[in-house]
């Protein structure tokens, strides 16, 4: 998901630029795709009513449109990325948008005062992994016969005490290929409906597929061999992007911000199934922890944390770290080799400009560290010395 991430360093900056390489995502490696072991699967694969997708946006269309929610209008977080509202809206919904608090919270009493005749559903992101207010959005969809959708774009294996998240609402999607290594993946979970009349989408085509996960191999070799990696992945990926476009391969694009109606239907790789059944689940879970405990503990000095606790049973996606200048810091950290994310620096544009203004900080100032399973107690050292350098010069 290439798009995500922080803008490549200019030729003139890389002769400055650290030896180091901390990716802000984990990165496939080649044991992973000979591992024919497979761990028990855990939620949402083991789901008994579950749909995949090429990514998450896939299965936020196909849920609307199977919910018939383009009859009415959707209550969604103004705090969003934009690809989920602008998949609703092609599906024929329409979004109206409640607040968000400085700290991503919640107010349900807020969101109950929005629902009006024309409210078909209620939407609610899981912000990095952090549970939302499920109980009190469920009793609400009870008390107004509403859909409750849990989005998990961003909280793949992450649980509410021992309940998984994606278990409370009618139904929930998520976005797999954001925490594990896989080129592609989205799922459609439903909690009170069997799939019918889902069919299995199709595979991707398969040279995009095996473009994505060459990138995410380069990536990897850059990280694990430092200076010598990087050789191979500069050559390597412009001889990739050479090939590519003779041969005239469709790439489809992960973790940019739009929704295309010609990729709707496109489904998982088998590639991404495979290597996600490999993958060690409460290992990706601890370890995420662990690194997020450690950030939170190594910057207490710069200020309150964003988000004072990491509850039991979160499973991180990213630390937000809330900063004044996001464009600079993030470039002064990709110069120490610290790959950072600047995930929703500009929401869809139906939710007016004005009407959230806290939303609009946490817009301007959150910047995503990386936390990923791939990462040793002694980089994210290297992460939290390279933050504090930046942040106090
Ligand atoms: C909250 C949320 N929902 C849905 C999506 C769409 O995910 P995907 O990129 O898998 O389509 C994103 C993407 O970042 C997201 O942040």
């Amino acid at each position: 998901m290439e798009a995500l991430k922080t803008p490549p360093i200019t030729p003139f900056e890389s002769t400055a630029a650290s030896a180091r390489y901390i990716p802000a995502l984990p990165s496939l490696s080649l044991s992973m795709l000979a591992d024919t072991s497979r761990a028990p699967l855990a939620f949402p694969f083991n789901a008994p009513s579950v749909n995949f997708a090429y990514f998450a946006r896939n299965s936020v269309w196909t849920l609307a449109r199977m919910f018939e929610l383009f009859r009415g209008e959707v209550l969604v977080p103004a705090y969003h990325h934009g690809v989920e509202v602008e998949a609703l809206i092609d599906a024929g919904v329409t979004p109206r948008f409640y607040p968000v608090g400085p700290r991503m919270e919640v107010d349900p009493d807020d969101v109950a005062r929005r629902v009006r005749s024309k409210t078909r559903a209620l939407y609610l992101i899981h912000f990095l992994g952090f549970p939302g207010p499920v109980d009190a959005f469920q009793s609400l969809a009870d008390r107004h016969g509403l859909f409750f959708i849990e989005d998990c774009a961003l909280s793949l294996f992450s649980r509410r005490g021992d309940q998984p998240l994606g278990t409370f609402g009618d139904a929930a999607v998520f976005s797999l290929y954001k925490t594990l290594p896989i080129p592609n993946g989205g799922a459609l979970v439903l909690n009170r409906d069997s799939p019918r009349g889902l069919p299995t989408l199709p595979e991707p085509p398969a040279a995009s597929t095996l473009s994505h996960l060459a990138a995410s191999w380069l990536q990897g070799l850059e990280f694990r061999h430092g200076a010598l990696g990087k050789a191979v992945r500069g050559a390597l990926r412009t001889l990739g992007r050479g090939a590519v476009k003779q041969s005239g391969v469709e790439r489809v694009a992960t973790g940019t911000q739009h929704f295309a109606r010609e990729h709707a239907r496109l489904g998982m790789s088998a590639i991404s199934r495979r290597v996600a059944a490999s993958q060690d689940v409460p290992g990706i879970i601890e370890r995420r922890r662990r690194n997020y405990f450690f950030l939170q503990s190594r910057l207490r000095d710069l200020g309150p944390a964003l988000i004072p606790e990491l509850t039991a049973g979160v499973c991180p996606l990213f630390f937000p770290l809330a900063v004044e200048d996001k464009a600079r810091t993030q470039r002064q950290l990709r110069l120490r080799g610290v790959e950072t994310v600047d995930f929703w620096r500009y929401g869809h544009p139906a939710c007016l400009p004005g009407e959230f203004p806290d939303v609009e900080q946490l817009r301007r100032r959150v910047l995503e560290i990386p936390i990923h399973q791939d990462l040793t107690p002694e980089q994210m050292s290297f992460v939290a010395r390279a933050i504090h350098e930046v942040l106090r010069r």
